[in-house]
């Protein structure tokens, strides 16, 4: 499945389209996008073609395109999901590096739970990152992730073994977040 149209303040989430699979293959070309990420060796432009045509078919995935200041910038969504424990497993891809730091990522993981837990039944996200993505970590803690522990060594990166960090939001930790309180009015 794809994601609906999203509008956040610095950013659009948008249902991928074929046109995209060029760019997003030429993000996983670039050694710095993929420093952190899984994903190190790119795939040919038919398989990320066939990676597009996949996740809309998948009825366990949600994908979003992210556009920035009108061009497409990155994916997000949602894996695994687990109808029947609610479950679902977040990940995002910023392939263009002039779209970093400029508060994307923090603001889209928040939009992106809102999402999960009123348009979709979910109770709990999921997700990660490989040790020294600062920004990553950064991104999933102000969205209300917390670390729930650690794949040691999980990955081998430039010379050096990676822990994996584990992630989770529970939807009580979400409604929580939403509460009124004395510097957060109603709604946030
Ligand atoms: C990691 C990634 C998603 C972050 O997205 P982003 O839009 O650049 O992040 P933001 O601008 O929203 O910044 C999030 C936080 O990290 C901080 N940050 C941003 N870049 C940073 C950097 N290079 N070093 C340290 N902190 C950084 C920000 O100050 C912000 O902190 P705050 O919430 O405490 O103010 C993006 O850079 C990316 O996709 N990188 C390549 C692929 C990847 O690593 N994906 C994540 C896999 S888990």
């Amino acid at each position: 499945m794809y994601g609906p149209v999203i509008e956040g303040s610095r950013f659009r989430l948008r249902p991928p389209r074929p046109e995209d699979a060029p760019l997003m293959l030429a993000w996983l070309e670039d050694v710095e996008v993929t420093a952190r990420l899984m994903v190190r060796f790119p795939p040919s432009l038919d398989e990320e073609e066939e990676w597009l045509r996949q996740r809309a078919r998948d009825r366990d995935a949600l994908t979003w395109a992210i556009e920035h200041e009108g061009r497409l910038v990155g994916v997000t969504g949602f894996d695994q999901i687990d109808w029947r424990n609610l479950h679902a497993t977040s990940g995002t891809v910023i392939g263009d590096k002039r779209a970093w730091g400029r508060g994307i990522a923090g603001e889209m993981m928040r939009l992106r739970a809102d999402f999960a837990f009123t348009e979709l039944p979910l109770r709990k996200l999921k997700s990660g990152y490989l040790e020294g993505n600062e920004a990553s970590r950064r991104a999933q803690l102000g969205a209300g992730y917390r670390e729930v522990g650690r794949l040691r060594r999980e990955v081998y990166r430039e010379g050096r073994w990676l822990d994996m960090v584990l992630t989770e939001l529970l939807r009580e930790e979400w409604e929580a977040s939403r509460r009124p309180g004395p510097d957060r009015p109603a709604g946030r």
